[in-house]
């Protein structure tokens, strides 16, 4: 009796690449990440911080630096953290952060985001904040490693290590705590609509469960993907935080499927980009929830209006039960209605799918992507 034991499909647990494993496993990294930090009572236990409500109290600024997929949870943060803290802050890919000089002092906040730790520009750009006096708070997911090291805090990402080069678990890890963290400060600084925040902190604990149900119904996604694998260029819309979501889409497209795709914010569209839109054009949209913001929701319909009168083919992400895209949608992917803040989290999901599938239709190597490292230790 013979059993065939193959170390590398028992090492992606039954799927034929890191990636799969690892955009089925986030449900479970989110999990790990908020475990032992959100209490049932909503009370946030962030130990790893290493800075005090009173030095959280005199922050005066925040600036989030990062590359990549990191800097794109960074966007998403800038809208909660504004929101919910009413602190102004900045957000700026490291590699230009660096060399503009820029103004830091005792009472900025900067928060570093890197999954490896190990960015270069990253680390360059929060070493140069801390000769600067700025405190220095880093969000990452490899224990010890050098960018939380040189850190006044830390706040780890528990996904898991993460063998596909391009990012999924440790982004949703990342939003996560980014979330935790504009959730802290709103708690340290005592704002007073301490309601919202606790409301909020329930329906982050329930975001494991909600990115579970987008992975059960994801299967049209992938049939999607793969009748677009010939398309030569996808544009992505978004607004608000679907904006970031949307950038994040098509990186996750260029990275792994190796093609032209680009983001907008969709109220840009009548700026220049709409005059791309010709007959078949994929066009990706990420509607924000209805939740508090019906305005925007609006706005966005009649953008999917105009690109599809204009001949696009219109893929709409939108939480279930939104009835007002219906008519423009060509593909309509439905996710868990959740506040908008929190968006993200689930509707990046089919993106990367997307991106992921599209990729493998293509023969595509989808851990090792060409040209590209898991971690860029060189500037
Ligand atoms: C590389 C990876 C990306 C990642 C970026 C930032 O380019 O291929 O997936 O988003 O680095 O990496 P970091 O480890 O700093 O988050």
């Amino acid at each position: 009796y013979h059993v065939d034991w193959d170390v590398s499909a028992a090492e992606k647990g039954g799927h034929d690449y890191f990636m799969l494993k690892e955009i089925v496993e986030q449900p479970r990294a989110v999990a790990d990440t908020l475990l032992g930090r959100v209490g049932i009572d909503g009370t946030l236990t962030l130990d790893e911080m290493r800075l005090s409500p009173s030095d959280l109290r005199d922050i005066e600024k925040i600036v989030i630096i990062a590359c990549g997929t990191s800097y794109h949870a960074g966007l998403i943060a800038k809208y909660a953290i504004e929101h919910w803290c009413r602190i102004p802050c900045e957000v700026e890919v490291a590699s230009e952060f660096r060399y503009r000089d820029p103004i830091l002092n005792r009472q900025t906040l900067v928060i570093g985001i890197s999954q490896s730790g190990e960015s270069m520009d990253t680390l360059m750009a929060t070493r140069y904040a801390r000769e600067q006096r700025a405190r220095v708070l880093a969000i990452c997911n490899v224990n010890g490693s050098t960018i939380p090291r040189e850190s006044d805090g830390v706040l780890y990402t528990h996904a898991g290590p993460e063998v596909g080069v391009a990012a999924t678990k440790t982004f949703l890890t990342q939003l996560a705590a980014c979330y935790l963290i504009g959730l802290y400060l709103a708690q340290v600084r005592n704002l007073k609509f301490g309601d919202e925040i606790n409301a909020i902190i329930a329906q982050l604990a329930r975001m494991p469960e909600q990115v579970e149900k987008v992975l059960d119904t994801v299967e049209p996604v992938r049939r999607l993907a793969r009748s677009l694998s010939n398309s030569t260029t996808v544009l992505f819309l978004g607004r608000h935080v679907g904006y970031p979501v949307a950038m994040e889409g098509a990186l996750k497209l260029k990275e792994l499927a190796y093609m032209h795709a680009e983001a907008f914010a969709a109220g840009e569209l009548k700026h220049g980009p709409i005059a791309l839109i010709e007959n078949g054009l994929p066009v990706v949209v990420v509607v924000p929830s209805r939740e508090g913001r019906g305005v925007l929701h609006d706005k966005i319909v009649s953008n999917i209006q105009e690109i599809r009168a204009r001949g696009a083919r219109t893929i709409v992400i939108a939480e279930e039960g939104d009835e007002a895209v219906l008519p423009f949608s060509d593909e309509l992917i439905e996710v868990p209605a959740v506040p908008t803040l929190l968006q993200p989290i689930v509707a990046t999901v089919p993106l990367q799918v997307f991106a992921c599938e599209l990729a493998l239709a293509k023969g595509n190597d989808v851990d090792q992507p060409r040209n590209l490292a898991k971690s860029v230790t060189v500037e």
